[in-house]
């Protein structure tokens, strides 16, 4: 486990060190400074300033909303917090549309802070991919139930149960690891195309909602304290931390934590079949 002293001492290379031994990482999406101080202070290695800021903070049904703008104010202020986390930041919906757009788009949240820029999508990202990665931006690829394309996909639900959808996720995810990406997220998929999806890469894979096999694990912050919205159902994969807390939100915070590194979340019960 990483030790965070103010730097960052969280890399890419850390997660792929960790994968090649077996060990598991922990990330959250959080977007203010004083969470990412209690967040990377419990030894959460990967802090993401999520678009899903759009449904927590701004009280959106989706993510749609969130602008570039948004991200880059959450960027700066997760940055400041930070104390030595990896922080990936998301590309918004359509800010990635076309290549230059997400070249354009990834330099300002890279000159906010960011280590590395998220982008949802399969095949037709692979050549963004490249571009980004071979300018310096590592890229992690979000596959599964991508929130941005929620009225394509028709609602909040798992990815990949047939075995044909499975293989195209798995097929995309090889193709855009050739491309160059840093990082896969895989959200919402059956525990065995996680499983399987983790083998298959040499890059470290990070799940939410996508079985105990993957090398890391993402939940939104305040689902872990269990403060979801009340407008959403809380989905199957999120914990409340809070409970088991011997120290309140930073105690909440460390247990996350340990009980990633450790294997013990998730549980069968916050897995799909
Ligand atoms: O925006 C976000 O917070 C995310 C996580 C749910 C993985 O993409």
């Amino acid at each position: 486990m990483s030790s965070h002293s103010g730097k960052q001492n969280v890399t890419v290379n850390t997660l792929q060190r960790m994968k090649a031994k077996g060990q598991k990482f922990a990330a959250l999406a959080a977007y203010d400074a004083l969470f990412a101080e209690l967040i990377s202070n419990a030894g959460v290695e990967v802090i993401l300033v999520g678009d899903s800021l759009g449904m927590v903070l701004q009280g959106h049904d989706s993510t749609l909303p969130v602008t570039l703008d948004h991200m880059v104010y959450h960027m700066n202020c997760i940055r400041r917090g930070n104390r030595g986390a990896m922080i990936m930041a998301d590309l918004p919906f359509m800010t990635y549309a076309s290549e230059g757009q997400s070249l354009e788009s990834a330099a300002l949240l890279m000159r906010a802070g960011a280590h590395m820029v998220k982008l949802e999508g399969g095949a037709w990202l692979a050549e963004s991919t490249r571009l980004l990665s071979e300018r310096g931006i590592p890229v992690c690829a979000h596959m599964g139930l991508t929130p941005q394309s929620i009225n394509r996909i028709g609602g909040f639900r798992v990815q990949g149960r047939d075995p044909e959808q499975a293989h195209t996720i798995i097929e995309e995810a090889l193709l855009l690891q050739e491309a160059g990406a840093a990082v896969l997220l895989l959200e919402c998929v059956p525990v065995n195309l996680g499983k399987e999806i983790t083998e298959k890469l040499e890059i470290p894979v990070i799940g939410i909602g996508a079985g105990p096999h993957t090398d890391g694990q993402i939940m939104v912050m305040h689902d872990m304290l269990g403060i979801t919205p009340p407008a959403i159902k809380p989905p199957k994969f999120i914990k409340n931390f809070l409970p088991e807390s011997d120290n309140g939100i930073p105690g909440a915070f460390k247990a996350y934590a340990d009980a990633v590194h450790e294997g013990r979340f998730p549980g069968p019960e916050h897995c799909f079949n």
